[in-house]
């Protein structure tokens, strides 16, 4: 049996942040509206939907930023899992702590008018529209869990680029085989109209998920992907995990 990594429940100092809801402004929810009805139009026919019904359960509204406790209240009952707020970028460590305990570090800040279509950070719409709806899921709650506590415990550089390369084309730029159609998942392609529209493009090499593929997979983030994977279901997501943990020297 593998020894895994311990992992520390107190919020850190990072963590301890408080979404200041009615500190929003009326521009700052406008920014939301316009980027949720953007995007859900478009999502409607390219999103997977498990994320459609997740956006739904959790209760994400078109009209305003969404309350991270009003969020959890709906999420936390389904699997556990618990949108927190953060004031930034977490150390990789922390971050991926975080995820083995089904708390999902989420930046509060939301983008501003003049950079509505892109930033380079995370913000509150890529973190909870993005991310958080696939939280819903059971599968896929297990798995990010899973990936959670397989990170934590990577080591030496060629471990950690393979927890990197898996989370890439996963987490953030995953696609779903729905019925033979190619539907998109990952959080940078849920936010990002102009991602989604390469990955479900011609420019775009869609290949068969596999473990080996992934982590032989380099990938640059200062531009759009020429390569990305297609998974049957987020099950073959967590025995993927289960082979990196088997595969990594601990
Ligand atoms: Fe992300």
């Amino acid at each position: 049996m593998l020894a895994e990594a311990a992992v520390d429940t107190a919020p850190s100092a990072a963590e301890r942040v408080q979404q200041r809801w009615d500190r929003y402004t009326k521009a700052d929810h406008e920014v939301w509206q316009t980027l949720y009805a953007r995007r859900m139009e478009q999502l409607a026919t390219t999103a997977s939907r498990i994320f459609l019904e997740g956006a739904e359960l959790i209760g994400l509204a078109p009209h305003e930023i969404p309350n991270l406790k009003e969020v959890n209240k709906r999420l936390g009952p389904r699997t556990g899992w618990n949108a927190v707020p953060v004031g930034g970028f977490l150390p990789a460590r922390e971050f991926f702590a975080s995820l083995s305990n089904r708390r999902f570090p989420t930046t509060v800040t939301i983008r501003s008018r003049e950079d509505i279509d892109y930033v380079p950070e995370p913000d509150i719409f890529h973190d909870v529209f993005g991310h958080v709806p696939l939280h819903s899921d059971p599968p896929f709650a297990d798995f990010l869990q899973r990936f959670g506590q397989a990170a934590t415990m990577a080591r030496t550089p060629d471990e950690v680029e393979m927890m990197a390369r898996l989370f890439w084309f996963t987490i953030e730029f995953g696609l779903i085989d729905e019925n033979g159609t190619p539907k998109i998942y990952g959080s940078g392609l849920i936010s990002s109209s102009c991602d989604a529209a390469n990955a479900l493009g011609s420019n775009c090499d869609r290949r068969p998920f596999s473990l080996d593929a992934v982590i032989s997979q380099s990938f640059r983030i200062d531009r759009l992907q020429d390569i990305l994977f297609v998974v049957d279901s987020f099950e073959q997501l967590y025995e993927a995990v289960d082979l990196v943990v088997e595969r990594m020297s601990i």
